[in-house]
C-alpha cells in the first residue's frame, strides 16, 4: 500500500495548475455511449476513477484510448453488451451514470447497484423514478438494475429528494431524455457546474437542452446524437482543496487555470477566515493568515460550500482561533475524517445533533493516519502540511481516485512530501 510522508511547517508558495474536473469528466465519458460518431475529450484528468470508468465502458463495447496529446477518444465498436458489472461498479459509484445512456441508446441495461460507500447512505431512487417516468421498465434483481425501453418518451421528472437535488441522477435522466420522443422537463435538477458541462457536451453532439444551470431543465428530444470534440471544465473541488492547502500552510500561492466563479462561496468563506485573495479571470492568488478565524460552515448543494471540501475545511478550522461548527446537509454523516484528525491532535467533538464542533488548537502534531475516502484523505494531507513533525497518510489510493498528481503539485509549491510504498 502506498503512503504519503509529509513534514509539516513549510508555507506553500509559487503557482500550480488545476486539472480537468473529475465529476464533469465521468458523466461525460458515460454519455459518450449515446454518440454515433467518435467523441474526443480534452482535459480529462489522469485518475484512478477515470481508468475504472474506461474499463466499464470497454466492457460495454466501447474503445477508450488516450491520444498522444493527452485527449481521450471514445467510440462504440460493439453495441450488444449492456451489462455493467458489480466488480467494477463497487469501486466507483459514478459508473452508475451508464444506466441512462444505455437505456436511451441500446434499449436495455443491466447495471449493478453501486453498493456501500464510506460517506453515508447514497440511494439511487431518484435516478430510477426519473428513468421510469420516461418510460423505462426497471426492476432490481440480485443487486442489479435490469432495464428495458423501446424508445423513451418525454415526461415531467422531479430530481430533488429530501436532501436536495441529485447530481448524478440529473446526469442519468438528462442523458435518457435527450433522445426521448417529445419534450421533457426536469424539475428540481442539480445546478452544479459539472451538470452544466454535461448538458453543453450533449448539446455539442446535437441535443436540444435549455435551462442548464437552473433547477428547471427543458429537453426537446432529437432522433440521434453525433460525435463531438469537447473540453472538460477545470476541477473546482481540486482548486478549492489547493487553496485550502495554501491557507492552512500560511503561505502565498496562485492556483491557475480555474473558473473563480465556480468557487465564489468558498472564496468568500476563505476571506472571512482571514485569507487575502486576488482573483483574475482564470486564477486565484491566496495569502493564508497566521491563524484562521473560526467560522460556521455548512455544506450545501451548489452554489453553497461543496460537501466535497467539507473535510478539508475541518482540517483548516482545526487550527482556528476560537470554535467553529461544521454541518453537511448533502451527506449528514460524512465525518469519517474526524477520528483521524483527532490523531493529529485536533480538538473535535460530535454532540450528536448533526454538527461537529471544532475547537481550534495552536498546533497540530504529526502522526500516522489512515484515509477512509477520497476527500478525507485530502483533508489529512492538508492537516499534515501544517502539523509539527511527520505525518504519514496511509491508503493513498483513495487520494489517487480523484486528485491528479496531488503530491507532485504540493511539492511544486514547496511542501515536503514524498510517496513511499
Ligand atoms: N439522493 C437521494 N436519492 C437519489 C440520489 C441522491 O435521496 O436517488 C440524496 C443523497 O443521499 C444525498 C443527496 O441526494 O443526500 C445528493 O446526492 P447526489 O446524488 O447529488 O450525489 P452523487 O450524484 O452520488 C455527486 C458527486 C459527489 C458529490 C455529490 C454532492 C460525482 C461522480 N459524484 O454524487 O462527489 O459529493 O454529487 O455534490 O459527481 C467526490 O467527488 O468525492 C464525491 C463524492
Amino acid at each position: 500500500m502506498k503512503r504519503l510522508c509529509i513534514t509539516g511547517g513549510r508555507p506553500l508558495c509559487g503557482a500550480v495548475a488545476t486539472s480537468g474536473s473529475k465529476n464533469a469528466a465521468l458523466p461525460i465519458m458515460a454519455a459518450s455511449i449515446l454518440a454515433r460518431q467518435p467523441v474526443r475529450l480534452e482535459g480529462v484528468p489522469r485518475l484512478r476513477d477515470v481508468c475504472t470508468l474506461a474499463d466499464i465502458l470497454r466492457s460495454l463495447g466501447m474503445s477508450v484510448s488516450r491520444l498522444p496529446d493527452g485527449d481521450l477518444q471514445l467510440d462504440t465498436v460493439e453495441s450488444a453488451s449492456v451489462r455493467a458489472d458489480y466488480e467494477l461498479l463497487s469501486r466507483m459509484r459514478a459508473g452508475f451514470c451508464v444506466l441512462g445512456p444505455l437505456l436511451a441508446r441500446r434499449g436495455r441495461a443491466v447495471v449493478s447497484l453501486p453498493g456501500g460507500c464510506a460517506i453515508g447512505d447514497r440511494p439511487v431512487d431518484l435516478h430510477l423514478a426519473g428513468l421510469s417516468a420516461l418510460g423505462a421498465e426497471l426492476k432490481v434483481q440480485h443487486g442489479y438494475v435490469v432495464g428495458r425501453a423501446k424508445r423513451l418518451v418525454g415526461a415531467q421528472v422531479q430530481l430533488s429528494g429530501p436532501r436536495g437535488p441529485t447530481v448524478t441522477g440529473t446526469a442519468n435522466v438528462l442523458c435518457a431524455a435527450v433522445t426521448a420522443r417529445g419534450q421533457s422537463v426536469l424539475r428540481g435538477a442539480a445546478v452544479e457546474p459539472e451538470v452544466v458541462d454535461l448538458g453543453r457536451f450533449l448539446n455539442a453532439m446535437g441535443a436540444r437542452i435549455e435551462g442548464l444551470g437552473t433547477s428547471t431543465i427543458a429537453v426537446e428530444g432529437v432522433d440521434q446524437l453525433g460525435g463531438a470534440r469537447y473540453r472538460i471544465i477545470p476541477d473546482r473541488i481540486e482548486a478549492a482543496t489547493l487553496l485550502l492547502a495554501v491557507a492552512i500552510s500560511g503561505g502565498r500561492a496562485t492556483v491557475e487555470g480555474l473558473v473563480p466563479g465556480h468557487i465564489d462561496t468558498v472564496l468568500a468563506a476563505l476571506e472571512r477566515s482571514g485569507c487575502s485573495i486576488d482573483t483574475t479571470a482564470h486564477s486565484v492568488c491566496l495569502s493564508g493568515p497566521e491563524r484562521p478565524r473560526a467560522q460556521d460552515i455548512c455544506a450545501r448543494p451548489y452554489p453553497g460550500i461543496p460537501s466535497d471540501i467539507q473535510a478539508q475545511w475541518m482540517a483548516y478550522l482545526s487550527l482556528a482561533q476560537g470554535h467553529s461548527t461544521i454541518r453537511d446537509e448533502v451527506f449528514p454523516g460524512r465525518f469519517m475524517h474526524v477520528a483521524e484528525l483527532k490523531r493529529l491532535s485536533a480538538r473535535i467533538a460530535s454532540p450528536g445533533d448533526g454538527r461537529v464542533v471544532v475547537q481550534g488548537v495552536e498546533r497540530l502534531a504529526g502522526a500516522a493516519v489512515t484515509a477512509s475516502d477520497l476527500r478525507a484523505s485530502a483533508a489529512l494531507v492538508l492537516a499534515g502540511l501544517a502539523a509539527e513533525g511527520e505525518t504519514v497518510v496511509r491508503d493513498v489510493y483513495h487520494l489517487d481516485r480523484g486528485y491528479e498528481e496531488f503530491d507532485r503539485k504540493l511539492a511544486e509549491l514547496g511542501a515536503q512530501i514524498r510517496r513511499i510504498s
